[in-house]
């Protein structure tokens, strides 16, 4: 190969520092913080997204999702179902098999209701888990409900994050059965991208509704892939704001949800 000098010390600091931008080779235009994207970009593309975890049942999912070689996205909550910290064995297994990790607050609230204080706060409460957990710091959010105003997305550009919806609900939490999801599913157009939401908590989801959607995506052509994949996003600083290690030396007892 050959680089000159000059260029071999900018790709090893890019590397290093995962410094915006620079040596991107997406054919997309970068997404701006604090925009919400509602859809894939990327033809033949399935992102089949999980919020509100994780759970018991997602160490299956993630498995399901591993044996098929399909890859999804986690959006994941600080104390809603479960504390973070209780399941960050399972955080880990998935973060380590190559799925995207990104935040669904900490708790889970309609961000609009919140004023900017606690607003922040349930964005750096989950930021700390994440740096604890996995050492890392995901730039994509999605908000509780899909709910945002001009303060709330004002909020989500300060923390330098992005923001993502969803282009199908399959209305798992709203107690659809896996048969009504699927006709959800099935309602989706052949040869269109999908952006689908499903919720790992609910325990057919996880191991019905869940592996069911891989097989359909792959029926209709379509690659299963990480959300960030599907908006043709292609280096980790594009999914996270810094990639490290766990605090191993971090206190213990101060991982809770208290
Ligand atoms: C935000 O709301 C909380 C809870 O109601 C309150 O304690 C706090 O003073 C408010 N902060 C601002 C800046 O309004
Ligand atoms: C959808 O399109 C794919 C690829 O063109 C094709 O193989 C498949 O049979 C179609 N499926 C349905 C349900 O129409």
């Amino acid at each position: 190969m050959l680089f000159d000098l000059a260029t071999l010390v900018a790709i090893v600091a890019g590397v290093a520092k995962a410094s915006p931008a620079t040596g991107s080779s997406s054919q997309y235009p970068a997404i701006a913080p604090g925009t919400v994207i509602t859809q894939c970009r990327v033809p033949g593309t399935a992102a089949i997204t999980f919020d509100d975890g994780p759970h018991i049942w997602t160490s299956e999912l993630i498995d399901s999702f591993d044996n098929a070689g399909a890859k999804t996205t986690f959006f994941i909550n600080g104390n809603v179902y479960n504390c973070i910290y209780d399941m960050a064995p399972i955080i880990r297994k998935a973060y380590a098999s190559g799925h995207q990790i990104a935040s669904h607050t900490w708790s889970h609230p309609s961000l609009p209701t919140l004023n900017a204080t606690q607003q922040d706060l349930e964005i750096t409460r989950n930021n700390l888990a994440f740096k604890r957990i996995l050492g890392i710091r995901p730039k994509w959010l999605r908000p509780p409900f899909g709910d945002v105003d001009t303060l709330t997305l004002d909020r989500l550009a300060a923390h330098d994050l992005k923001v993502v919806t969803w282009s199908m609900a399959s209305d798992d939490w709203a107690g659809l059965t896996v048969e009504e999801s699927i006709a959800k599913y099935d309602a989706i157009p052949n040869g269109t991208d999908v952006l689908a939401l499903n919720h790992d908590p609910i325990q057919t989801t996880a191991t019905e509704l869940g592996p069911w959607a891989i097989q359909w995506a792959r029926d209709r052509g379509l690659k299963v892939v990480t959300l960030s994949e599907c908006l043709g996003e292609t280096s980790v600083e594009d999914k996270y704001e810094f990639v490290g290690f766990p605090d191993e030396d971090d206190d213990p007892s101060t991982w809770n949800c208290a």
